[in-house]
């Protein structure tokens, strides 16, 4: 039996990695997946084992699975395309027989207003359709998701958002990688869905009150409208749709989408989440 971690040469897959590692997982029976290989030398000469994983190339995925394993299917990047590629993975699963399958979804993926969660919807479905033993890890928000408003405070002693007052109940990677980490090594999680994001949720107002506390200067919220905030991203040379698709994530936020806190994340990481202040120190 092996763990197979895919986007293992990403941020959240490569901490998963590690956290099973300081679980106590032997390395050897941990597999780190990913595209580009050359980035998982290092773990490899810690033990871990490597296998290329392609979500677009199932020859890639029979290789790297086999009968018995658990997976973490972390979730593609590029949205739309993902969905056939994650369907790749649940087919390559079920050929050869995982024991678990973990998938990281969104917060609330059933209702979530976010353009991004459907795809997660869909790949929801599809799972439940597979007849995989599966557990769900939908995520909140990564707090370093903020790590560009902490420099925009920085140079402009401003956070712009137009995401009102509503709350995100953000973690960071870590957070949400010890919470995987202890579903895929632990016992009795299959048909489970975890609802994972921060022990607390923080406004914008807070975010720049964190922000001026970590950077030791004044950091006030430059509250926009949706309009303002797409006109504020184009003149930064973003294009319309992208300006569009960002500005709809606050709109999200503005209507509840992440503020979610339902302890999951800290229950199954064992300790709290990482406060918003220590991990925009992180990122500073
Ligand atoms: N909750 C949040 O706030 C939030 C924010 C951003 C993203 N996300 C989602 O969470 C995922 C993980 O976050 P992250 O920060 O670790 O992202 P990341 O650092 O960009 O890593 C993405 C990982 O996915 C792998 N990947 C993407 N497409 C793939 C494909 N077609 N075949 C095989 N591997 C593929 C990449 O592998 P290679 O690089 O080797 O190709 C990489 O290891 C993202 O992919 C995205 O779906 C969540």
């Amino acid at each position: 039996m092996s763990i197979v971690v895919t986007g293992a040469t990403g941020h959240l897959g490569r901490l998963v990695v590690e956290e099973l590692l300081t679980r106590g997982v032997p390395a050897e029976e941990v597999v780190a997946g990913g595209r580009r290989v050359e980035e998982l030398t290092g773990l490899a000469g810690r033990g871990v084992r490597v296998a290329r994983i392609d979500y677009d190339d199932p020859a890639t995925l029979d290789a790297a699975l086999g009968t018995g394993d658990r997976l973490l299917l972390v979730s593609g990047s590029e949205p739309g395309a993902r969905l056939q590629q994650h369907r790749n993975v649940l087919d390559a699963a079920t050929r050869a027989g995982v024991a678990l399958l973990g998938y990281t979804s969104i917060l609330r993926a059933d209702d979530s207003p976010l353009a991004l969660a459907e795809d997660h919807r869909q790949t929801e479905a599809d799972i439940r359709a597979s007849g995989l033993p599966a557990v769900l890890l939908r995520n909140g928000w990564y707090t370093e998701n903020y790590a560009q408003a902490l420099q925009e405070a920085q140079a402009t002693g401003s956070i712009s958002a137009s995401a009102g007052d509503g709350r995100v109940a953000s973690a960071t990677r870590a957070d949400y990688a010890a919470a995987a980490a202890a579903v895929l090594a632990g016992e009795g999680h299959e048909g489970a869905v975890y609802e994972l994001s921060g022990d607390t949720a923080w406004t914008i107002d807070e975010l720049a009150a964190a922000a001026a506390e970590v950077l030791g200067r004044e950091v006030s919220h430059r509250r926009l409208t949706t309009d303002e905030h797409v006109a504020t991203l184009t003149g930064v040379g973003l294009d319309e749709p992208t300006a569009r698709f960002v500005a709809g994530m606050d709109a999200a936020i503005a209507q509840g989408a992440l503020d979610s806190t339902t302890g999951d994340l800290s229950r199954l990481a064992g300790r709290p989440t990482t406060p918003l202040v220590e991990a925009l120190r992180q990122l500073a």
